[in-house]
């Protein structure tokens, strides 16, 4: 199906939510904007979408995402500029990695036209939400599940795919105390670590949660192997500053192929910085901190952005690195990074894709 020429149908809300927005004030993930997308997949093919109000959606207790977690998501985010344009920043990067995902987990791929037309239309429709504030976007979640009504395990043959959005501040509100993870694991090679599959949330709730107990708000994943290198947070990837260079570890099929990590990496590329992609080993890390030479931690992501990391812990040793406001590499990128996305900066890498109202 082809949505070419065509408007997709909508059932708009009687009368809107947006009074009960407070732009001073946003929290991440609690207030949800008036409608939604909706498509289908059914008889090997994705059906005319709809855009209906945000409301819950009714489901068979057998529906086979429950048990067997045929269920995928994405974070992007859409941005305001100085004349009321929204801003979407690398809408087809999330398109592409949404199908990646599908794919691992034996999903159908959503098309093009689905996904960017009915985001057009659903943030035109909803354009009051996108928050002007400093600081602040409307989060996109686009997410994908199995619907059949089955509980034999296999591919599901029905498939719903969805978008809601929520206006966000920031999704941490200060420079994180994070530890490495030396017991549990993320992902292993072959996994779906690479895929923004539900599970791999579920998964690490609890090793999370045991961190917080002792006081960390994240953790640093290592390799399920040896637990000696350096893989992502989970929520975000991780990028340090060694001795001026900045470094993180390579993408592959444990960690996810973040576009804010990307977009950095690019960045401090175009900057004049040096930048590696190679392997990072704990041991590393803490000899380059007994050196003072791990200058600079942070963790990159659609909902954390560039979230500065104040301390590392690692077997006893809480790594505690210099202050983030002397951080030339992370500040500057990020400030970089804000600009181009709410259009104050010009679109060099070609990332923004515009709706004018
Ligand atoms: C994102 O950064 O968009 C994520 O998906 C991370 C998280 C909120 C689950």
């Amino acid at each position: 199906m082809s949505l070419d020429m065509l408007t997709i149908p909508a059932q708009c809300v009687a009368e809107s939510r947006i009074a009960e927005l407070d732009y001073n004030n946003i929290e991440f993930g609690k207030i949800f904007a008036d409608h939604m997308l909706v498509a289908d997949y059914k008889d090997s093919a994705w059906q005319i979408p709809q855009i209906l109000p945000y409301g819950n959606m009714s489901l068979s207790p057998a529906t086979s995402a429950i048990h067997y977690g045929q269920s995928i998501f994405e974070g992007m985010k859409a941005y305001k500029d100085a004349n009321g344009d929204i801003l979407l920043f690398r809408p087809l990067d999330n398109f592409r990695r949404l199908n990646k995902s599908a794919e691992r987990m034996c999903m159908p791929a959503i098309t093009e036209d689905i996904f960017m037309q009915g985001l057009e239309q659903l943030l035109r429709l909803d354009a009051a939400w996108v928050p002007p504030t400093p600081g602040c976007a409307l989060y996109i979640r686009p997410f994908m599940f199995a619907t059949d009504e089955f509980i034999g395990v296999r591919p599901s043959s029905n498939y719903r795919f969805a978008v809601f959005t929520c206006p966000v501040g920031a999704y941490y509100g200060q420079a994180l105390k994070v530890a490495i993870e030396p017991h549990y694991v993320r992902s292993a090679e072959g996994g779906a670590g690479f895929a923004k599959a539900a599970g791999n949330y579920g998964a690490a709730l609890l090793p999370a949660k045991a961190m917080q107990e002792r006081g960390y708000h994240q953790l640093i994943w290592t390799d399920a192997r040896e637990h000696k290198y350096i893989e992502e947070s989970g929520t975000m990837n991780l990028m340090f500053v060694l001795d001026g260079k900045l470094i993180t570890p390579p993408v592959s099929t444990t960690i996810l192929a973040g576009i804010t990590r990307d977009s950095v990496l690019q960045l401090a590329q175009g900057l004049g910085y040096t930048v590696e992609e190679r392997k990072v080993s704990v041991d590393e890390l803490v000899e380059a901190y007994k050196a003072g030479m791990l200058q600079e931690a942070f963790g990159t992501g659609t909902a954390a952005t560039i979230a500065q990391i104040a301390t590392i812990h690692y077997d006893g040793l809480d790594m505690d690195l210099p202050a983030v406001e002397g951080r030339e590499i992370s500040n500057r990128i990020s400030t970089e990074l804000d600009k181009i996305k709410t259009g104050e900066a010009p679109d060099l890498y070609n990332w923004v894709h515009r709706i004018s109202l």
